[in-house]
């Protein structure tokens, strides 16, 4: 379980640098054949479970025996600079439905009973847009638990997306979403609240088959 963070409307996580330790060039070989098994292969896989111990082994993500990465979602495990792979904790029971994008590069924790709607995207890279060597800058992205994103949903990097809130259809976060709040459009705002005993919730439905 993630604790909550106070609400912190309008903020978000400070950039870090990407790191720089790129390593041989075989080590990013090796990396860059798991990249492409991972989001070309392994995604495709009709199987819940050996999705789940690759992306664990493979990947070396924390995910919990009972959540569950749907068909065709895409991975991002590292930088072109960065061998040693980041943080990517997916918390009990939270879903990740078909089509999603799951940016790691620089720490993405999904926490528990968290649903996913198709085809949301989850950035944690961006690039310095003032800086003259258009640098990679990473922040980490945080999802509470009994989160519900919308499908199509955009949350962008150093976001912190708050306890029991819903981030509607289309919306795109570019600041910390409070916990129990409703938000949506772009830039994402609060519409409405959520309550709080709707919010507790465990996603214990079985896995569908060929999902
Ligand atoms: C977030 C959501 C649940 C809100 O539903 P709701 O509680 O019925 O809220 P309302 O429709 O009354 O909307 C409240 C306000 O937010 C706005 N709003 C709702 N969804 C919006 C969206 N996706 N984008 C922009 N604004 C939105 C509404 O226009 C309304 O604004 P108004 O009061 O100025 O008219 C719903 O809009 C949504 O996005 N659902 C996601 C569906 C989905 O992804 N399904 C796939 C998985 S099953």
């Amino acid at each position: 379980m993630i604790a909550t963070a106070q609400p912190d409307a309008g903020t978000r996580a400070h950039a870090e640098p990407e790191p720089v330790d790129a390593g041989t060039p075989a080590k990013l070989f090796v990396l860059r054949v798991i990249h492409f098994v991972t989001n070309y292969v392994v995604s495709q896989l009709p199987s819940f479970g050996l999705r789940r111990i690759w992306y664990r082994h493979a990947v070396g993500a924390t995910i919990a025996p009972d959540a569950g990465i749907h068909l065709g979602c895409y991975v991002w495990s590292y930088t072109s600079r960065q061998v040693k792979r980041t943080g990517f904790r997916i918390g009990a029971r939270s879903r990740i439905n078909r089509g999603c994008c799951l940016d790691a590069r620089g720490r993405l924790d999904i926490g528990q009973d968290v649903s996913i709607s198709r085809e949301v995207t989850i950035l944690t890279a961006s690039h310095a847009v003032n800086a003259r060597d258009f640098r990679v800058e990473l922040r980490p992205v945080v999802i509470e638990d009994n989160v519900w994103i919308g499908t199509r949903a955009v949350v962008l990097p150093g976001v912190t997306v708050g306890r029991g809130s819903v981030v509607a259809a289309g919306s795109v976060v570019t600041r910390d979403v409070p916990a129990l709040s409703m938000v949506a459009g772009v830039p994402a705002r609060t519409v409405g609240m959520r309550d709080p005993a709707a919010a507790e919730y465990l996603l214990d439905s079985p896995f569908p088959l060929f999902e």
